[in-house]
């Protein structure tokens, strides 16, 4: 199989996550920070080093800042629902992952008042617009580093310096970059980054992380034991114990400390040169077949991993459907959990199909699948 849906989750993981896994399950599985015996104490060391591995990675200190989620979707949540009133105005774009829109709709239900600043046609956010935006009451501007569609790297810093002028904080959908793009959280003035662990962090499904910034105070969205301060009935104030209750997915975070290994080990730089080149070649080439319309930003520079096209005369998932079924190959036709980005790109109902790459992809499979997609227009169109 040629495996091109790395952007719903990445595969297949690191060197090391499923035997990092088996030897937790069989060897180490206690419950972390619950009680003093060996297995608590190995779980507790896997959940910390992952930890640390983390805040090295984004450029983090404390560790603790690091709060471990099931998913992006998880930690989006609990960003927004633990920070936003009645009230409290939020700006938003319209080329975001249903994570965020859905969210923030279920919160303006409640109150709180949403502007969805545009985008232009390749996906990138109309800065002017975004500025323009600010109320006395806005709290918070989220928006996603990368399209999950078009793959669009957007200009977090200019944004967040435009929140922090404004008095905002500036929560980052790191979904699609953590991993894959190289970055520290400095870097991106994001004041709160939600990610997930299993697409560029080449972990296991169930794991994620929110970054919480100093100064930032959010609301538990869930309160219980955390084996710390247990005399008292109320959640403990500390990081990532107030935002952390319940035993943690310890297997699934055993799993993502070796994938952080491996990544340190081959490096987020190397990667990215490495995905640039395939999307350049993916481009290149799909820009060869007669009808076919690609969408994003020409520079693979200004883009994370994923490329959507459209084929005259023939449905995304029909397309799709053909590469899985005629040729093993795994794409994502259709919205992509991101309606508005689709409205954004003028691909609403239908979709795309999206091709997104991962650090395991070659150039040889990216130039084949491009054979397969020419083939398709040729004689299925
Ligand atoms: C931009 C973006 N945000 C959020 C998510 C949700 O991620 P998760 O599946 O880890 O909850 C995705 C998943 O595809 C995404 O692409």
């Amino acid at each position: 199989m040629i495996y091109l849906d790395n952007a719903a989750t990445s595969w297949p993981k690191a060197p090391g996550v499923a035997e990092a896994m088996s030897r937790f399950l069989l060897e180490e599985a206690g419950n972390p920070g619950r009680s003093g015996h060996r297995l608590a104490r190995t779980a507790a060391e896997r959940v910390e080093s992952a930890r640390r591995a983390l805040a090295r990675l984004l450029g983090v200190s404390p560790p603790e800042r690091i709060v471990f989620t099931l998913n992006a979707t998880d930690g989006l949540n609990l960003a927004l629902k633990g920070l936003l009133r009645p009230g409290d105005h939020v700006i938003t774009s319209s080329v975001e992952h249903n994570s965020v829109t859905r969210p923030l709709r279920a919160l303006a239900e409640q109150g709180v008042q949403v502007t969805k600043v545009p985008c232009f046609g390749d996906g990138t956010v109309d800065v002017d617009a975004l500025a323009r935006a600010f109320r006395s009451n806005t709290r918070l501007v989220v928006l996603t580093h990368a399209s999950n569609v078009a793959g669009t790297l957007q200009p977090v810093a200019e944004v967040a310096r435009l929140a922090h002028a404004a008095g905002a904080l500036f929560l980052v959908d790191g979904a699609q970059t953590v991993g894959a793009v190289p970055f520290r959280v400095a870097d991106l003035g994001a004041d709160l980054l939600a990610f997930s662990g299993h697409k560029g962090l080449l972990g296991p499904t169930g794991t994620g992380a929110l970054y919480v910034g100093p100064g930032v105070d959010l609301r538990p969205t869930r309160e219980g034991g955390t084996g710390t301060s247990s005399e008292l009935d109320v959640q403990p104030s500390d990081l990532p114990h107030r935002l952390e209750s319940g035993t943690p997915n310890t297997v699934g975070i055993a799993g993502l400390g070796a994938a952080l290994e491996y990544l340190e080990h081959r490096g987020l730089e190397a990667i990215r040169a490495h995905e640039v080149a395939l999307v350049r070649a993916l481009r290149e080439g799909l820009r060869e077949v007669p009808g076919l319309r690609l969408y994003g930003p020409e520079d693979p520079a200004r883009c994370a991993g994923a490329v959507s096209f459209t084929l005259p005369g023939l449905e995304p998932s029909e397309v799709a459907a053909i590469l899985d079924a005629s040729f093993d190959v795994a794409v994502r036709p259709g919205l992509h959990c991101a309606p508005d980005a689709h409205r954004t790109l003028g691909t609403f109902p239908l979709g795309t199909v999206r091709l997104s790459v991962g650090p395991f992809n070659t150039l040889d499979e990216v130039r084949q699948v491009v054979g397969y997609i020419a083939q398709i227009a040729r004689s299925w169109g």
